[in-house]
């Protein structure tokens, strides 16, 4: 029971971080870290993105994304959001909504464990 339950878990954990991934793929490929920063913190006069309701999130994205602002400064937004698929609206708002900023940090744990390592 409890091996079936850690296999759930792992399913679940990747499952998840696959959109995560992705996600995080695309925000930086398309720019986004530009304006709203690497640690999706927002620079200025940019709203910060982490662990925003990813419901308001993709209907905000959604809406740049058949070109309507409501204000003079979200114009902005219109030709980042104009190529994206709902599959990419998913995946980034999966990503800033599940966003951790130790990130980076995990992955050079994790690369560290696939090369095994000497009595710790
Ligand atoms: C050129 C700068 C710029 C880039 C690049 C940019 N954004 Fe934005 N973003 C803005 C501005 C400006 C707003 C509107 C802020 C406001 O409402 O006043 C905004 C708003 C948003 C919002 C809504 C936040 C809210 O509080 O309503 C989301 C979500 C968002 N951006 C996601 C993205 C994603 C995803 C990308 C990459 C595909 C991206 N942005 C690229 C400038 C940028």
């Amino acid at each position: 029971m409890r091996y079936l339950l850690s296999i759930f878990f792992l399913f679940s954990l990747s499952d998840a971080s696959s959109a995560y991934e992705l996600g995080k793929k695309l925000y930086m490929k398309n720019g986004c870290f530009s304006c709203h920063g690497r640690n999706l913190e927002g620079v200025h006069k940019y709203p910060y993105l982490a662990n925003r309701a990813k419901g308001y999130m993709t209907y905000k994205l959604q809406r740049f994304r058949s070109k309507i602002s409501d204000t003079q400064q979200q114009e902005m937004m219109i030709p980042f959001a104009v190529g994206l698929s709902d599959q990419d609206i998913e995946n980034l708002t999966t990503y800033m909504y599940e966003f951790v900023e130790q990130e980076s940090k995990e992955k050079y744990d994790d690369e560290y464990q696939t090369h095994g390592h000497g009595g710790s």
